[in-house]
């Protein structure tokens, strides 16, 4: 596990953008796993920055998010298709065919996580995932107590969770109660791995992380078991 500390958020953007954006041009037709939440929208900002200036381009780049709500239509304000859509999709040249999140609206929600992971794997898997980190160690929406070894699957969001996802919703009873996430093993299968944590609210976390303990009561020290993964991180107490 390779350890990046900066000093500001801007910097921690700018050096997850860096690895990001050399996949990209090193391969143009990768497939990357991201993320919503506060930590990637500064790297977002960046990625569509350099896309603007520097044609950093995403025409043949695939997507998978991490995760969506259970319930919501795709287009409600506070989805995760619309958070990747005003914060990096709009913004680039990726083709509506390329972006995949799970849906959270269909009839067979099941049958939608087999699906999900099928077209992960059909896809070619994911080169180059990005992930933050819960305060609780969540990584994707697999809580304390997540089985290693899931793959795709319907969760209940533990209250922290929901409260700490209030400020996207008119008002914290609007918080879906379930979500569909990449497991843990769906994670783990990426070639490589970004994580990226900044603030003090997460220091705790990434001090468990850097304790080494492998724990299914802590989901992301697993990623200690993955041979490529680099943790971006940074913050004072
Ligand atoms: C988001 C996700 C979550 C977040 C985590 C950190 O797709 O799967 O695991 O990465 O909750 O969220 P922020 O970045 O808002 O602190």
């Amino acid at each position: 596990m390779k350890w990046i500390e900066v000093n500001t958020y801007e910097e921690m953007s700018e050096v997850a953008a860096n690895i990001f954006s050399k996949q990209i041009q090193e391969k143009p037709d990768s497939i990357l796993g991201l993320a919503t939440g506060g930590s990637p929208v500064g790297m977002y900002k960046e990625l569509v920055k350099r896309h603007q200036a520097d044609r950093l381009s995403f025409k043949n780049i695939q997507t998978f998010n991490l995760d969506e709500y259970v319930g919501l239509e795709q287009t409600s304000p506070a989805s995760y298709w619309t958070f990747m859509h005003e914060n990096l999709f709009n913004f680039v040249d990726i083709q509506p065919e390329n972006i995949h999140l799970p849906n959270g609206k269909t009839a067979d929600l099941t049958a939608e996580c087999v699906a999900y992971d099928e077209r992960i794997k059909e896809a070619g898997g994911i080169d180059l995932q990005l992930l933050g980190i819960g305060v609780n160690g969540h990584i994707g929406f697999n809580e304390p107590g997540t089985p290693f070894d899931s793959m795709t699957n319907i969760v209940e969001l533990t209250e922290s969770t929901r409260t700490e996802n209030a400020i996207y919703f008119n008002d914290p009873s609007e918080v879906p109660t379930h979500a569909i996430t990449m497991g843990i093993q769906s994670i783990m299968k990426a070639k490589e791995i970004v994580l990226i944590a900044f603030g003090e609210k997460k220091l705790d976390a990434i001090e468990k992380l850097k304790s080494g303990h492998v724990t299914e009561e802590f989901p992301a020290s697993q990623l200690l078991n993955h041979p490529n993964v680099t943790i971006i991180f940074g913050g004072t107490k």
